[in-house]
């Protein structure tokens, strides 16, 4: 690497940690955005986008035992306390990381500001890019790999909304939860 790169990289690090540890809340500038309805993921996938309903994720009784609606956090993994984080395996990252709340709806009706949600693809940014807020791409070592995987945002929605459905599916054949195989059920030419 040439020297030059080397100090814009430097500057860049330290403008980003700089950035974060100041205004936490401000970084991804998403000023307390409530969620839309429903949210065209995946607009650049050659099998095309994908149709997530997160009002239905959120009000209907969509956990995998169909009980009851899905925890916030099952998704916005870092939008808890550190130690809350913890004990969950392997998640370890809390955003902002010294964050006090955990992500509810109460707590984003409540105070939007504080609520801290992060698109996912701020961190699980597509392969090749880098991430908005953090330095690079996560991975995790799964037990009995050689390689750690790298979780783009292929691998971690895939992961996310893929292992859900697969575990629905389990329980309940007849689901309509689109499971892992299910490439075109998620992705479509026409997001309709
Ligand atoms: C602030 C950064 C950040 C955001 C935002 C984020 N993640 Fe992650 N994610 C990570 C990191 C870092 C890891 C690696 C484990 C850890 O450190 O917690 C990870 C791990 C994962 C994993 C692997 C864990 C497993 O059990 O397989 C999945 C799946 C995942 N994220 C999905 C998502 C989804 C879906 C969203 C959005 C709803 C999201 N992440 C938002 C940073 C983030
Ligand atoms: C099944 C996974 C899932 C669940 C459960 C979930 N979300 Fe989301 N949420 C997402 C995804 C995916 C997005 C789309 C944006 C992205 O790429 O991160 C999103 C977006 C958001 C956004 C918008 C962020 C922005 O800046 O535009 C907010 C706010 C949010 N969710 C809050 C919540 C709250 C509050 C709950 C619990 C009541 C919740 N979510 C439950 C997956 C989920
Ligand atoms: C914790 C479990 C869980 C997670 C995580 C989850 N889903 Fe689902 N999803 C379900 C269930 C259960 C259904 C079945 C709905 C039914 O039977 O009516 C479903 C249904 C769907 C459907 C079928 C159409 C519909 O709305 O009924 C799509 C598409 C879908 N999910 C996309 C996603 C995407 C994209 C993600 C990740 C961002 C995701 N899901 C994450 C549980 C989950
Ligand atoms: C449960 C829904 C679902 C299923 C099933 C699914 N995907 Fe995806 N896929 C997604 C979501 C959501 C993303 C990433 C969203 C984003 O980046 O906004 C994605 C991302 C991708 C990407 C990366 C796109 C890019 O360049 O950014 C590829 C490639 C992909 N999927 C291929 C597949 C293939 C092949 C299958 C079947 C083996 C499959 N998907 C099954 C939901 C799904």
């Amino acid at each position: 690497m040439k020297l030059w790169t080397i100090v814009a990289l430097c500057l860049a690090a330290a403008v980003l940690v700089v950035g974060v540890s100041n205004s936490s809340f401000h970084v991804s500038a998403q000023e307390g955005k409530k969620p839309q309805d429903v949210y065209t993921l995946s607009q650049s996938a050659k099998l095309g986008a994908v149709k997530f309903s997160h009002i239905n994720h959120v009000t209907k009784n969509l956990s995998v035992d169909g009980t009851k609606p899905i925890d916030c956090i099952e998704c916005h993994h870092t939008a808890q306390p550190a130690a809350e984080v913890a004990k969950h395996p392997p998640h370890k990252t809390a955003w902002p990381a010294d964050r006090t709340t955990t992500l509810t709806a109460e707590l984003l009706e409540k105070d939007p500001n504080a609520a801290g949600v992060a698109l996912c693809t701020d961190c699980h940014a597509r392969a090749g890019e880098k991430p908005k807020l953090l330095p690079e791409i996560p991975t995790l070592k799964l037990e009995g790999a050689a390689e750690p995987v790298v979780l783009n945002n292929q691998q971690a929605f895939h992961r996310n909304c893929g292992g859900c459905h697969d575990e629905v599916a389990k329980a309940k054949p007849a689901t309509t939860a689109p499971t892992s195989k299910k490439c075109v059920a998620c992705h479509k030419k026409t997001a309709a």
